[in-house]
């Protein structure tokens, strides 16, 4: 019996679009910040058949299977009973399967003992869901070809940053991410834009990072997660993952910033959203989003670690 945990991240360069190959990878280059404060735990166990439960109910679940099913072909591993356990909303856009799957492959890697280290981990727990391989490392990561192996781009101590979430919504989001890309990929217009600038868009991100530029960090950041979403809203039939209290959040993270806040926002398939800010900034922008109608929750993170094992 071994227990790992990992943390979800918040991708700053989107990753929205598969390649048509096999593997599940991405089209295009992505980057994120793994986060503290959310987590999954989750504790696998030998057992007689394969049984999966999250937030302590009993579920199937084809992603899981699938991922199972593809280590198996490669080491040989027991039936496991694996239990994962969410402290955040589990499928509404809070990453919950990049910490899930970066936590189940960290697991089972100790398990069994398959000596995998942190990027071969990545490259398992990227056939679960291609954005738990960001979650196997701390920090500011990258998710790149042509191995398609996350890399640490720097450390979380590289630069402090803030992340306040707005919860804006507890209900699982309608249309997952893998089916939201297909749509996208066959029926927005748009596709073939977003792939060919994203490599300037990561570029100028890593830079951004590197110099620890804020600016240039929220301007990207902020264009790459408004540019993903167009091709959400122009897909058909088209992608809408926000709601009213989403754009009041955007609206006043612009507000702030004008006035002299360094905070910028982000969000994925899902309504809530991310303010990344600097440490400062925590207190006055949790003010200002906790105070708007609709937003059920504020939770603030810093960065945080990669996936580790935990027990034993
Ligand atoms: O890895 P998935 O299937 O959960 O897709 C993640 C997609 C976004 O969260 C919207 C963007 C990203 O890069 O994390």
């Amino acid at each position: 019996m071994t227990t790992a945990v990992a943390h979800p991240n918040i991708a700053l360069v989107k990753y929205w679009g598969k390649q048509t190959k096999p593997g599940n990878l991405p089209a295009t280059p992505n980057l994120s910040i793994t986060l503290d404060t959310l987590l999954t735990e989750t504790t696998v166990t030998a057992a007689e058949r394969d049984e999966f439960l999250l937030n302590g109910r009993a579920v199937q679940d084809a992603k899981v299977a699938r991922f199972l099913g593809a280590l198996r072909n490669r080491y040989p591993l027991p039936a496991y009973r694996i239990q994962s356990e969410n402290n955040f909303p589990t499928g509404a856009g809070l990453a919950s399967s990049a910490s899930g799957f970066a936590a189940l492959m960290c697991a089972i890697n100790a398990d069994a003992g398959l000596n995998m280290n942190a990027e071969i981990m990545s490259e398992w727990a990227r056939l679960g869901s291609a954005s738990a391989a960001r979650s196997c490392f701390d920090g500011f990561v990258a998710l790149v070809p042509p191995l398609w192996r996350a890399q640490r781009l720097a450390p979380a101590a590289h630069w402090p940053l803030s992340v306040v979430v707005a919860v804006t919504s507890n209900e699982a989001k309608s249309v997952s991410s893998t089916q939201g890309m297909e749509r996208s990929r066959e029926t927005s217009a748009f596709y073939n834009a977003w792939v060919r600038a994203s490599g300037d868009d990561f570029a100028c991100a890593s830079d951004a990072i590197n110099q620890q530029d804020f600016e240039q960090l929220s301007e990207v950041a902020e264009l790459s997660c408004l540019k993903m979403h167009s091709i959400m809203l122009t897909s058909k039939p088209t992608l809408m993952y926000w709601n009213a209290a989403t754009l009041a959040c955007m609206e006043e993270i612009r507000r702030l910033r004008s006035d002299g806040t360094p905070v910028f926002f982000t969000i994925d398939a899902g309504p809530q959203v991310k303010a990344v800010c600097l440490p400062d900034a925590v207190d006055s922008v949790t003010q200002a989003l906790g105070g708007i109608p609709g937003v059920k929750q504020t939770i603030v993170c810093n960065l945080g670690g990669g996936a580790r094992v935990i027990s034993p």
